[in-house]
């Protein structure tokens, strides 16, 4: 396997798990806000973000190489609204959607077919990643200050984690 490939994939893998991190992050402070479905929400998407990673370095693995883990850099800050939190959310799958186009642009580059099943998978996640996050931004400015409002939208993303994993 092409050794800038390589570690760019190694690199995501590392990428994917820091996107745990901050999903972790976010679920913790919906917790706090006392927003039990938007938890449950940021939760599952952590565990898929684990997943994320997974199918990455499986696919190392079965190349017959092997996963470098790197150092995962986060400091999450307090947050404060569930738009706060979403917006977070949105800015980071943008730029996760950025580092699988890299990967995918590099594939290319060096011709490796390989791994095209792989990065499509992912290009198409991201649009659903990008997509589903901002749906709840549309929702969240649609019920503004509304309390009820943000009830509901809270009720029904706690019904997500049935859905998530892939
Ligand atoms: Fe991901």
């Amino acid at each position: 396997m092409n050794d800038r490939l390589k570690a760019a994939i190694n690199q995501q893998v590392t990428e994917e798990y820091t996107a745990a991190y901050i999903y972790r992050h976010l679920a913790n402070e919906m917790d706090a806000l006392s927003l039990p479905g938007m938890c449950q929400w940021f939760a599952a998407q952590a565990e898929e973000e684990c997943e994320h990673a997974y199918k990455f370095a499986k696919h190392l693995i079965d190349r017959g190489e092997h996963v470098v883990p790197k150092n995962i850099i986060f400091e999450g800050a307090e947050i404060t609204s569930p738009k706060q939190a979403f917006e977070a959310a949105l800015e980071h799958e943008k730029k996760v959607s950025e580092q699988i186009r890299q990967i995918t642009r590099l594939a290319d580059e060096v011709g490796d077919l390989e791994s095209r099943g792989l990065l499509n998978w992912f290009l198409t996640e991201q649009i659903e990643e990008e997509a589903a996050v901002g749906e709840i931004l549309d929702q969240l400015a649609l019920v503004g200050d509304d309390g009820s409002g943000l009830l509901r939208i809270d009720a029904r993303l706690a019904g997500r984690s049935d859905a998530s994993a892939e």
